[in-house]
This record gives structure tokens, C-alpha cells and sequence, in this order.
């Protein structure tokens, strides 16, 4: 989505707000832009296209002056055009404004604002925005309060910031259901849509509220009420991560780098204090309801979720996909929503959690990303620990999602009594040997796993398939395919495929088949029968296994042999192998790994 960025300070900012707004690039954009004030007001220069491109084209580290705005745009109203990129201008150009979310009344705005004499370049929502102030202006408003005015007018979801010619020395801004973040400096401050926009520069940081607005000066900053404009108190949150933890540390690309720091992520999701595990595992069991919930990545994650608390604790807790739980679920004070979130910024779910509150639902949240709106947002916050996830492909964040998940089944398993305390023991030893398992495989099998994906990344028309908690494994995987080497996978669980899918089986058509272990006997013989019916159609098979037997079988058209690994374990080392055979295909076919068309790292928006 959106990121904006901004810098105060007593020297040159405009070569750091490049560098800002390129730390922002992951979070998605088609466009960007910058507003630098000096002597004239804010000189605004913007356009399409990597952030690169645009600041050697426009000439941003041009720009000087000591206060500045930055923006990279993820389009949702008016296409991708130098002039819908932000910041956006009054009609005088003296006020400049860059925005992330959506303003759900800018229609009415604008024809009011237009009534008035406003003449709008953009398509945007976002321009009513400068406009708005303007009009305040003009009405006798002093500038913040023109500001504020004009921030209670808008209706929808919004991040705003604002420099202006009038007050040239620092930056105003304000939020509701966006994120935005505050830096503080020695001799300057900075905003950021996360802390990425300048975790360079320092490591404190204050957090925003819905309603709040701040003006921010290169020494001082003040946090007010938006609907009175009291006074908050604010405290200072560190930044436990650092810069280093977002450079590509000598791998080609994030995806890669983020797949090879799964060990590492295990074991931080093994160190989550126990307590918070437990509390987590006994507020499903106590709930009338409990539903486990995410979008995208996250929903697979909590199906995966879902499966183990079946299984292990025989806990109902069925997964909804945030973008329709509202629409397809009931819930009330008695219940339990567990939301799954790397960003915790995502508008599906927080739109779920925000209306559990209402409900008086018992809500809470596993989240990476410290101070996120999520974790502020819920009763019980577990921070995953997985550090910055820079690539927009969620990889080592869902598995430590995973793993935390299984933690809470099994602690679920213990109080329901499924789970004797030597289980248990013995669960936890098996999750605890997955870090070097996963390290032997990337060290070992990467290189089989590039040669199948050069071999087969040709292919156009996938099915995924998977039994029991193979099958969300293979959902997952499908969309690891779908979203960075834009293959078409259709993630399925195996067993449905004799219900009508089974009629697209041909020779052309492939089908990755994710088999379980011998160990788990019965869901390896149907995942088998499935092999077999998808042969004797003509159709060819692909298979992530680790079967002595299944190795020899001249069933398969191809096969990767994954290491052995206890069925508790087992689907989560697939899940590894086909996260790294997306990467492979997408740099085979040449695909942009990092940061695929159309995507954002954090979906803000409806
Ligand atoms: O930040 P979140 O985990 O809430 O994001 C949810 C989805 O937008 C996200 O998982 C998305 O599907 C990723 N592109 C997956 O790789």
C-alpha cells in the first residue's frame, strides 16, 4: 500500500527521503513523489514508474530544503499517471499533502469543494484533501486548525501529511484506520508509514492513534486530539529491529533471504513465553465459539491452524478468511476470534477485530510488526518475533505463524487431556529439531529444488494438491506460485478433485501433489489413490514426498524426496520446498521476486 515518509531537520533532507521512500518500496507502489519546502513553499516533484527511476528523472536529491513529505502510491482512485502520484497541491500550491487509505466521501467533497471554485488535476481521493484546507484557510481558519477541520471532514481511512508554504518548519499530520509513525531524532524527526521509512536514523518511536494529529518541528513534536484539540500524552516506543536486519545480507533477493532465515525465525517462535501460549490455548477452549482468522497467507496459516487444533486438542476452531468472516460468520460476547497478521495493518482483518470490539468478542492477535494497529487493537497481542519481513511474499513470517499456532494446539491438547505431559515433551522436542532440518534442506536440497522449477516453471496450469494438514500447506504453496512467478495454481484439498475438478485432468494439466508420510498411514494411502486417479486420466504428477516407496514408483513425472521429518513437522518442510520452488520458478521465468505487479506488502485498503 501507501507509504509515506517524512524528515524535519536543520539540514538537507531530500537525499534522505529518497532513501526513505526506497525503504518503503516493499510495502508496494506504481508511483511516487516528493515535497521539499524552501523559500518559494513546497516544490513538488512526482511521477510513475521504481522510485529510482522517478527521483533520477525529477531530479529529487535536487531539492532543498530541511522539511519534506515523500510518497510511494499503490493506485486505488484514477489510474497510474505522473499527475495522480502524490503529494497532491491547493489550487495556489502552497499546501502540500501526501495520503494513504481512502477517502469514502471524496465525491461529495469534490463536487463541493469545485462549487467553490476548486480546479482538481487528479483523479484522487486524496485531492480534496489540500483543497479542503484551503477552503478552511480562506474562512479565516489559522493553518492547523484548517488542518484539523478539514481531517473531521473526511470519511473513510486515512494517513495524511502535510508541509506547507505558511508554516515552513515542520510537517503536519493525522490519522484514523492508516498507520503512521513518528521518529524522533537528534535535532530532527521523521514520520513514516512504518518504522522501515526511518529505522536508519533512530530507534524511537512514537505510535499514532485513530483521531490523533501531531505538528512536528525538528526538535519538538506535539500529539492532539483531533476532536478537540487536547493535549496527548505519548510514550516512546524502541525499535527493537534494526537496519541491518533489513539489507538483503548478500542474497539476491529478500524472498531468498527471508526463506534461509526460517531456522532462525523457528526458533524465535519456540521462545514466545509459554504463559502466552497457554492463555492463548485456554481462551479457545473456554470460548462459545473460537475462530482462527487472517487474509491471503495468513487465513492458510490459520486453516493450517485449524487442523492441528482438531487434531491435537480436538478443539473446533474453525478458519475464516477475514475479507468475508463479517458477512459469513455469527459472533457475540461469548466468543473468541484469534486474528494471524505479519503487518497487523491489514483492513480485512482489522475490520473484523475493530467490529468483535463492538461486539464485545474476545479478540486477539498474532502479529510481527511492534506497535502495529493489530496489536494495539486486541486483548492478547503474541509478537511472533520474526523480524522485518521486506519481501512482499510472506514466507518466514507464516511459518513462525505456523509453529506458534501448533504451540497453541498442543498446549490445548494438555488441557483438554489429549495430550499426557510426555507427549507433550516429546512435541515440543520435535518442534525444536525443525531449525536444522530446515537448514539441511535449504543447504542440500536448493539445488534439486532450482532444477525441478527450471524443468517444469514452463508450465502455465497447476493443481495443488493436499489431504488433512497437507492441504492448506498446499493452498499456501499455490499462492507462493500464483502471487511471485504468476503461474496459475489451484490450491485443492486432494480428495475433492474426484468431485468435478478431476474433468480438467489432461496431459497438459499438472498436478503437485504434497504427500505425507508413510507414518501417517491412512492420508498417505488416499493421497496415493489420488495419484492414481489423476494417472489413469492421463495426467502427470509432481510430488513433494519423503517415501522410500513412492521414490521407485513409476507414478510420478517428477518428484522432490524432502528429508525425513516427524509428521508433526513434516507438512512444514513441504511448505519450505515450495516456498523456495516459487522463488525458482519466478527467477527462472525472470520475474521482479521482491516485489510482484499489482501486490502490497500491507493491504490497507477494502
Ligand atoms: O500483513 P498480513 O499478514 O495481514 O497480510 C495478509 C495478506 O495480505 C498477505 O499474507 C498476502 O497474502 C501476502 N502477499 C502473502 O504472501
Amino acid at each position: 500500500m501507501c507509504g509515506i515518509s517524512g524528515i524535519i531537520s536543520n539540514t538537507s533532507v531530500s537525499r534522505r527521503l529518497l532513501d526513505s521512500i526506497q525503504n518503503l518500496e516493499y510495502r508496494g507502489y506504481d508511483s511516487c513523489g516528493m515535497a521539499v519546502i524552501n523559500s518559494h513553499g513546497p516544490i513538488v516533484r512526482k511521477n510513475v514508474g521504481h522510485v529510482a527511476e522517478v527521483a533520477e528523472k525529477e531530479l529529487f536529491t535536487s531539492l532543498d530544503g530541511h522539511v519534506g513529505i515523500a510518497h510511494t502510491r499503490w493506485a486505488t482512485h484514477g489510474g497510474v499517471t505522473p499527475v495522480n502520484a502524490h503529494p497532491h497541491t491547493s489550487c495556489d500550491g502552497t499546501i502540500a499533502v501526501v495520503h494513504n487509505g481512502i477517502i469514502s466521501n471524496y465525491g461529495e467533497l469534490k463536487a463541493r469543494l469545485m462549487k467553490k471554485g476548486h480546479i482538481f488535476r487528479s483523479e484522487t481521493d486524496t485531492e480534496v484533501i489540500p483543497h479542503l484546507i484551503e477552503e478552511y484557510r480562506k474562512g479565516g481558519l489559522p493553518l492547523e486548525r484548517a488542518f484539523v477541520a478539514a481531517l473531521n471532514e473526511l470519511d473513510g481511512s486515512f494517513a495524511v501529511a502535510m508541509v506547507a508554504a505558511e508554516e515552513p518548519w515542520g510537517i503536519f499530520c493525522g490519522k484514523h484506520e492508516s498507520p503512521l509513525i513518528i521518529g524522533l531524532g537528534q535535532n530532527e524527526n521523521y514520520l513514516g508509514s512504518d518504522f522501515n521509512a526511518f529505522i536508519e536514523y533512530t530507534k524511537n518511536a512514537v505510535v499514532m492513534e485513530d483521531g490523533e494529529y501531531a505538528i512536528i518541528t525538528h526538535e519538538s513534536y506535539a500529539v492532539k486530539r483531533m476532536s478537540n484539540g487536547e493535549p496527548v500524552n505519548k510514550q516512546v516506543m524502541p525499535i527493537e529491529w534494526d537496519a541491518e536486519m533489513s539489507k538483503k545480507g548478500g542474497f539476491p533477493h529478500y524472498m531468498l533471504k527471508e526463506i534461509h532465515e526460517q531456522p532462525r525465525t523457528v526458533i524465535k517462535a519456540l521462545a514466545i513465553d509459554e504463559n502466552a501460549i497457554i492463555n492463548l490455548a485456554r481462551r479457545m477452549i473456554e470460548a462459545r465459539r473460537a475462530n482462527v482468522t487472517g487474509v491471503g497467507t495468513t487465513y492458510y496459516v490459520a486453516q493450517l491452524g485449524q487442523y492441528y487444533l482438531a487434531s491435537e486438542a480436538g478443539v473446533s476452531a474453525p478458519a475464516v478468511s477475514a475479507d468475508e468472516f463479517l458477512e459469513g460468520s455469527a459472533f457475540g460476547p461469548e466468543d473468541f476470534i484469534l486474528a494471524v497478521s505479519q503487518s497487523g495493518e491489514t483492513y480485512d482483518t482489522l475490520r473484523v477485530l475493530r467490529e468483535a470490539k463492538r461486539r464485545k468478542t474476545r479478540t486477539a492477535a498474532m502479529v510481527n510488526v511492534i506497535g502495529s494497529t493489530m496489536a494495539r487493537l486486541v486483548d492478547d497481542v503474541v509478537m511472533q518475533g520474526s523480524g522485518p519481513e521486506i519481501c512482499v511474499i510472506s514466507t518466514k513470517a507464516a511459518l513462525a505463524q505456523m509453529i506458534i499456532l501448533i504451540r497453541i494446539a498442543i498446549e490445548a491438547g494438555v488441557l483438554t487431556g489429549r495430550i499426557t505431559p510426555a507427549d507433550r515433551k516429546q512435541k515440543i522436542k520435535q518442534l525444536e529439531a525443525l531449525p536444522d532440518i530446515i537448514s539441511g534442506f535449504l543447504n542440500e536440497y536448493s539445488g534439486f529444488v532450482h532444477t525441478l522449477a527450471q524443468r517444469t516453471a514452463h508450465h502455465h496450469n497447476w493443481l495443488y494438491l493436499g489431504r488433512g494438514r497437507y492441504y492448506p500447506i498446499a493452498l499456501e504453496a499455490a499462492l507462493k506460485v500464483k502471487e511471485v512467478a504468476y503461474l496459475h495454481a489451484e490450491g485443492m484439498p486432494a480428495g475433492f478433485l474426484k468431485h468435478g475438478t478431476i474433468a480438467l485432468i489432461d496431459e497438459k494439466l499438472k498436478s503437485l501433489v504434497f504427500v505425507p508420510t508413510e507414518k501417517e498411514e491412512e492420508l498417505y494411502n488416499m493421497t496415493m489413490s489420488s495419484i492414481e486417479e489423476i494417472k489413469a486420466r492421463g495426467g502427470s504428477v509432481t510430488a513433494f514426498h519423503s517415501s522410500r516407496t513412492l521414490q521407485r514408483s513409476k507414478l510420478l513425472d517428477d518428484q522432490l524426496m524432502l528429508p525425513a521429518a516427524p509428521p508433526l513437522v513434516a507438512p512444514l518442510v513441504s511448505l519450505i520446498a515450495a516456498q523456495l520452488y516459487s522463488y525458482f520458478a519466478a527467477v527462472t521465468l525472470g520475474k521482479n521476486v521482491d516485489k510482484p505487479r499489482a501486490l502490497a506488502k500491507s493491504v490497507t485498503v477494502a
